[in-house]
This record gives structure tokens, C-alpha cells and sequence, in this order.
């Protein structure tokens, strides 16, 4: 059989060619179809394939070397990607107007470190916001500060005020809105505005959102951060983080991400970029049945307080509503009264809910928190036990046949 180059003779339909404009001007589940389908990246295949890497093979020393002096332009070396791990990374750009780039990371936390190892060195400071996800706070204490470098926390509704907090040495402000537990939703356009007036950079972890809901960068943010592993995958089957930039950021992020070795698997890549073509159906679904769902927590005897930002009962809801173009389905309620016992009862007889860590795949889960020792800078203060439901795509009306069940549960041990 005659060899011939694998891209001739097929369509161009999603060509590079396409211009910026044409690139802006379509819808979010337009974007989320075509992009990153680059056809030299593809070769035609629908869903970018797995392209396993690690010698890539030259054919004359001179193209060796001039691989070297482009490493980052054309296949060079594995650690360094493949088109499968190129059309993730750039179908993430596309979500984000007004990117420079984005790079991949084995979980959401390696992409946090990388982010915030970036922009800090030591002597510096960083503002960290308090309702912050566990381990981001853990590698302030346990990574950041050894290092010499600084960080202080600040109240999640502290909005332009975060301009009082700003001392000589500051450097970075770190946000996460929702708060992860808590829900507190923060003026995040506020916040970026007086950080870029004194030359701070800001980072985002915009997992609950996505960039479908809160597109951070075009709202003024200079790292958007995702654990892809929750909604960009969502099936709850693979680890993935990644961090999406302004231009001028993307050069000291590969270097920093480049120098500690990070590198992602093109099979997770892959399921990444599979999972981000249903991404618009899926949280518009996870959207509505976490609401359904919180609605009718919000009218239980049982129930102190509905955490969901889309609700009025939310620190931050009309922030929520200002900033946001929706509703994922991860949120928490504060149970009236009762003890560790009685929330377990609840949780543990439920037939629709998994107890889990992670959260963003197709499946409900329900988890047991406790906000209060996560704290330093607030005062974490509820009525009773908290829990956390991640809301699946299953029918919401089972999902509530259930918890009125775990109600009752509750309620005859309080
Ligand atoms: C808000 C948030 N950010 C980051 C992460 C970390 O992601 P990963 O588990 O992929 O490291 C999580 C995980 O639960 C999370 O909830």
C-alpha cells in the first residue's frame, strides 16, 4: 500500500483558519464540540485520539536541533505532550476569552501548586482566601511557608475591602467562589480590580463553575484554575488539573510547570477532552437538580440554612446573581440541632447518594463536613451538622424521595 500523509483530501471544517472573531462569536456548546479539534492534531478523527509518547524520533541531527530551539512548537519529547494533550489544553484556552494558554496537571492540587509556585517567591506575601479547599490551605502551611513565603487569610466577603489587607510584600491573591463547603460567593470583579491597580496578580480555583458558568479570565482574573477531575471529566473516573492564563503568564507557567516535571497522561487528556463535549448538557442538568433539590431542603422543618449560591440563604447570592451564568449541582444545608449520630443515620440509609470524596461526576454523593476548623481569619458558626450533596443526573424526585427519608432518620435521633 502507497503511504500517503494522513491529512490529505479530508475537510477542513474545524481548520485553525478560523478566525478570532469567528472563534468568539460562537455559543458555549459550539465551542465546546469544536475546539481544540485542530485537524493536524487530529488527522480527521472525531475526538482527538491518544497519541502515547515518549522518544519522539528525528530524522537528521540538523531537526534535532531544531526541535531544541522549539520545544514548545511540534512533537519534541513526551513529557512535553502530544496532540492529544495539545487539544485539551487548547480546547480549554478557547473557553476562556482572553487567554494566553493553558497547561495540564495530574489533579487539580498539582495545578494549584503550580499556579501559586509561579507567582510566589520568597519573602512574598499572599492573601488567601479562608473559606479555601483543605489542601490549598495545607501547602500555604506546608510548602509556602517554609519557603519564606507569607500567607495571610482573608474573609471570602471582604470584596474591595481585600485593599486594606494589602501590605508592602503582597504579591498574589488567592479566591475560590464559591467557598468550597460553605458556598460564600466573593466580588471576585472587585477584588481584581483593586489587585490590578497595585500590580497583584489574582488566582482563581473556578472548579464549581467551570469556565461555562464563570468565564474568569474575561472577568479580570490572571490564573483560572480547574480540578478537572470533578465536571471537565465527569464520570468520576480520572485525575485532572489545569491552569488558563492571561498572555502574558504563559511563558512563567510552563517554566515553573516544565522545571517540577509536570506532565499529564494523553489517556487522561484524553477523557478530558471527551468529557468536555457534553460539559454544557451535563452541568445544565447537574444546574436544575441541584436546585430542585435545595429548593425543597430550603422548606424542611429540619433544616437551618441552605447553602447554595443560587438561593437567598447564601453569603454572596447576589453576587451569584450579578456574576454568574448559572448553577452547578454542588452545594450544602445545616441541619436544625442534632449530632455527628444523627447526620450519620441520615447519610448512611440513603439508596441514591454515594459517600465519597471528589465530586462533578454523573453520580450523587452525599459527605458529612465541618467548616469549623478550617478557619482562621472568620468564625465558622452553624446550627448543627452540615452536609454536602453533590447533585448527579439522576431524577431529581428520587434524589428527594431519599432525603426526605434521611430526614426522618435525622429527626427521630434529635
Ligand atoms: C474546589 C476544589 N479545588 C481543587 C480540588 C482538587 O482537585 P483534585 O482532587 O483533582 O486534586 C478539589 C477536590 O475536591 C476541589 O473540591
Amino acid at each position: 500500500m502507497q503511504s500517503q500523509r494522513l491529512d490529505e483530501g479530508q475537510p477542513r471544517r474545524y481548520a485553525k483558519s478560523m478566525s478570532d472573531k469567528d472563534k468568539k462569536a460562537r455559543g458555549a456548546g459550539t465551542r465546546l464540540v469544536e475546539a481544540g479539534r485542530r485537524r493536524e492534531w487530529t488527522q480527521g478523527i472525531v475526538n482527538p485520539a491518544v497519541w502515547r509518547a515518549s522518544t519522539i524520533l528525528f530524522d537528521t541531527v540538523a531537526d534535532l536541533r531544531a526541535a531544541v530551539k522549539k520545544p514548545n512548537d511540534g512533537l519534541y519529547y513526551g513529557r512535553r505532550g502530544t496532540p492529544t494533550q495539545w487539544a485539551f489544553a487548547e480546547a480549554l484556552t478557547e473557553l476562556e476569552p482572553g487567554a494566553g494558554g493553558t497547561m495540564l496537571y495530574p489533579s487539580g492540587v498539582a495545578a494549584i501548586a503550580m499556579a501559586l509556585l509561579t507567582v510566589l517567591k520568597p519573602g512574598d506575601e499572599l492573601l488567601m482566601v479562608d473559606s479555601t479547599y483543605e489542601p490549598t490551605r495545607a501547602f500555604c502551611r506546608n510548602v509556602l511557608a517554609p519557603m519564606g513565603i507569607a500567607t495571610r487569610f482573608y474573609d471570602p466577603l471582604v470584596g474591595a475591602g481585600i485593599a486594606a489587607l494589602i501590605g508592602e510584600n503582597t504579591r498574589a491573591i488567592f479566591l475560590e467562589s464559591p467557598g468550597s463547603l460553605s458556598f460564600e460567593v466573593q466580588d471576585i470583579p472587585a477584588i481584581c480590580a483593586v489587585a490590578r491597580e497595585r500590580g497583584i496578580v489574582t488566582l482563581l480555583d473556578n472548579t464549581w463553575a467551570t469556565p461555562l458558568l464563570f468565564p474568569a479570565v474575561a472577568k479580570g482574573v490572571d490564573f483560572s484554575i480547574l480540578a478537572c477531575t470533578k465536571y471537565i471529566v465527569g464520570h468520576s473516573d480520572a485525575m485532572l488539573g489545569s491552569v488558563t492564563v492571561t498572555p502574558e503568564w504563559l511563558d512563567p507557567l510552563r517554566r515553573t510547570t516544565f522545571l517540577h516535571g509536570q506532565c499529564v497522561s494523553p489517556d487522561d487528556a484524553w477523557l478530558g477532552s471527551r468529557g468536555l463535549r457534553t460539559l454544557a448538557v451535563r452541568l445544565r442538568q447537574h444546574g436544575e437538580g441541584g436546585l430542585a433539590v435545595a429548593r425543597w431542603l430550603a422548606d424542611r422543618p429540619e433544616v437551618a440554612q441552605v447553602l447554595h449560591p443560587a438561593l437567598p440563604g447564601c453569603p454572596g447570592h447576589a453576587l451569584w446573581q450579578r456574576d454568574f451564568l448559572g448553577a452547578s449541582g454542588l452545594f450544602s444545608f445545616v441541619l436544625k440541632g442534632g449530632d455527628e449520630a444523627a447526620r450519620a443515620a441520615l447519610i448512611d440509609g440513603l439508596d441514591h447518594f454515594g459517600i465519597g470524596f471528589s465530586w462533578g461526576g454523573f453520580e450523587s454523593l452525599a459527605l458529612p463536613v465541618d467548616p469549623a476548623g478550617l478557619r482562621s481569619a472568620t468564625r465558622w458558626a452553624a446550627e448543627g451538622p452540615t452536609v454536602r450533596l453533590h447533585i448527579g443526573l439522576e431524577n431529581p424526585a428520587d434524589l428527594i424521595t431519599d432525603l426526605a427519608a434521611g430526614l426522618e432518620r435525622f429527626s427521630a435521633m434529635v
